[in-house]
């Protein structure tokens, strides 16, 4: 009898996991919260200017954490940041695009949420100046959560644990910029580096193994990957056209979108490349399955266009090369 009202148990949470929305597309629940309470907001070797950045008292922080995981912060309640965002998988998502309201697809794939604090332009073509001003933008995005910012504050104005929350982080009623402000205080507490890549460059050698090690002296060397991927988040944080915009001859715009700019051009912002095993598919618009399909795009200098950045460009490297290239961005999720 046990049994059998623990698999009856199953099941009612797999319909509560797996609910059908109206168009019989089958939805993910909201990921709930399994974040460490409280957040590990300690300094980490290799990215030790992130905590400089991470201020907010731990009231907004904790606020900005349930905001996050909030579906009723969607106009039919169905999506949270996290759906798109997941904890488990670095805050990215392992689809292509991620899945908004009433499954519509979003324009492009959802990056990996760690090390926003430094980040300034944010999103793939730079659109938003702060992570301040980029938060709303899902709230109000109708392809996204689309309730709206009014919307939004009158439902955490009407919920009394809310409204007890926002005076403890903030000493009065939800506005506009303390949504925003928790929102963004949250991802600034989730740093991640520590890294056996970090601990090697600290001096510790023997954290890489010799496969590793050679793929760092490529990264940084022939493979010429640091020209772009540097800085504690191994990002400029700048834009550059490396090929990828390019599908059956026709180059998106991206970058030039936002400044008008036609040398812009299919560029993209450069993304970090921390937790590289959990973000899978890669690139702005999750094009590419797996870490060896990157490298090998590399090794064959990008994709051939009238913009192409000229740190894009075929490289001589093997095989082993390229196993140890991957190897190197693999320790860098450990
Ligand atoms: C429906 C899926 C979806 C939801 C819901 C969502 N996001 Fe995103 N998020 C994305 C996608 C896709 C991008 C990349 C979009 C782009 O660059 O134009 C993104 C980008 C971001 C970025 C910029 C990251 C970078 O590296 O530039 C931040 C920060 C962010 N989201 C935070 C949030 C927060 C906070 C919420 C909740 C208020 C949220 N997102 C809700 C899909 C989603
Ligand atoms: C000219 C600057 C530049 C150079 C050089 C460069 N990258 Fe990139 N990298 C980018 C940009 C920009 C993107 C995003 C492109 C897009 O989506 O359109 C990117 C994307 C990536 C991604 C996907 C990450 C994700 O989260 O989607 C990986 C992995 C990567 N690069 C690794 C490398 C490696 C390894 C090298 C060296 C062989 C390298 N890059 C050289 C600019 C560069």
């Amino acid at each position: 009898m046990r049994e059998l009202g623990a698999i009856s148990g199953a099941c009612m949470l797999l319909v509560a996991l797996c609910a059908a929305s109206d168009d019989g597309v089958v939805r993910r629940a909201v990921p709930s919260d399994s974040l460490p309470v409280p957040l590990d907001r300690s300094v980490k070797l290799g990215a030790e200017e992130l905590a400089e950045v991470d201020t907010a008292s731990p009231e907004q922080v904790a606020l900005g954490r349930r905001l996050f995981f909030e579906a009723r912060l969607s106009k039919d309640a169905s999506v949270a940041c996290a759906s798109c965002h997941q904890p488990v998988l670095a805050f990215a998502d392992d689809r292509a695009l991620s899945l908004g309201i009433d499954s519509q697809a979003t324009r492009f794939n959802a990056p990996s949420l760690f090390n926003k604090g430094l980040s300034e332009n944010l999103l793939w073509d730079g659109r938003a100046a702060t992570l301040e001003a980029q938060v709303l933008l899902p709230i109000e995005n109708p392809a996204e959560m689309g309730l709206g910012i009014p919307a939004a504050l009158k439902f955490v104005a009407g919920n009394r644990d809310y409204a007890q929350a926002f005076v403890d982080a903030f000493g009065g009623r939800p506005t506009e910029e303390r949504l925003a402000k928790a929102l963004a205080s949250f991802l600034r507490a989730l740093v991640i580096a520590d890294s056996p890549v970090d601990r090697f460059r600290a001096g510790e050698v023997s954290e890489l193994s010799p496969e590793e090690q050679a793929g760092l002296w490529i990264y940084e060397g022939r493979g010429g990957c640091w020209r772009c991927h540097h800085g504690p988040n191994f990002s400029d944080e700048a834009f550059h056209n490396t090929g990828v915009g390019l599908e059956d001859g026709v180059l998106r715009p991206g970058r030039a979108e936002v400044t008008g700019e036609l040398t812009d051009s299919g560029k993209f912002r450069t993304p970090g490349l921390r937790m590289l095993t959990k973000t899978a598919p890669y690139m702005h618009d999750g094009s590419f399955e797996t870490l060896e399909e990157v490298v090998e795009f590399y090794r064959s200098g990008g994709r051939s266009n009238a913009y192409l950045s000229e740190k894009i460009r075929p490289l001589e490297l093997s095989d082993r090369d390229v196993a140890n290239l991957v190897a190197f961005l693999q320790a860098l999720s450990r």
